[in-house]
């Protein structure tokens, strides 16, 4: 039998003794309810799954539990301290989701992109390459001006 594999998410640590190629999307939102980071795709493209491993962006729809493993996973549940993350923040003042199902996935991205790039260019920006089937990029591009102020 295998050991357990253990997965710190949020700070917390969690054991899967499942299939270790399953997906750690699978895992966040069916296991743990972790329903903010979203299926889009579910091969890596879009984006709407990201999450933070070990503070880098990351697609958690194709990243195997295996991979996981060991590593410091944080989702948009995590995010949060004692108050909104100030990307967060910027989200809010810059109005910037219209429906909303990508947006998780963009903010993750971009809290990556600005510990990086703190005054990040238009390229950096564009690089992230999320995709959000409304066109809220020119917001999310002041949103994270502004975060980045
Ligand atoms: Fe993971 Fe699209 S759902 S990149």
């Amino acid at each position: 039998p295998r050991e357990p594999l253990q997965v710190t998410i949020n700070g917390k640590p969690y054991f899967h003794d499942g299939d270790p190629t399953m997906p750690l999307l699978w895992f966040l939102r069916d296991t743990l309810r972790l329903t903010g980071t979203k299926f889009g795709c579910g091969i890596g493209n879009c984006g709407a799954c990201t999450v933070l491993f070990d503070g880098k962006a990351m697609r958690a729809c194709v990243l195997p539990m295996s991979a996981a493993a060991t590593h410091r996973i944080t989702t948009i549940e995590g995010l949060e301290g004692e108050a909104l993350h100030p990307v967060q923040q910027a989200w809010i003042e810059e109005d910037v989701a219209q429906c909303g199902y990508c947006q998780a996935g963009q903010i993750m991205a971009a809290v990556d992109l600005l510990k990086r790039k703190p005054r990040p260019g238009d390229d950096d920006i564009a690089s992230i390459g999320n995709l959000c089937r409304c066109g809220t990029y020119p917001r999310i591009r002041k949103a994270i001006l502004r975060a980045a102020e």
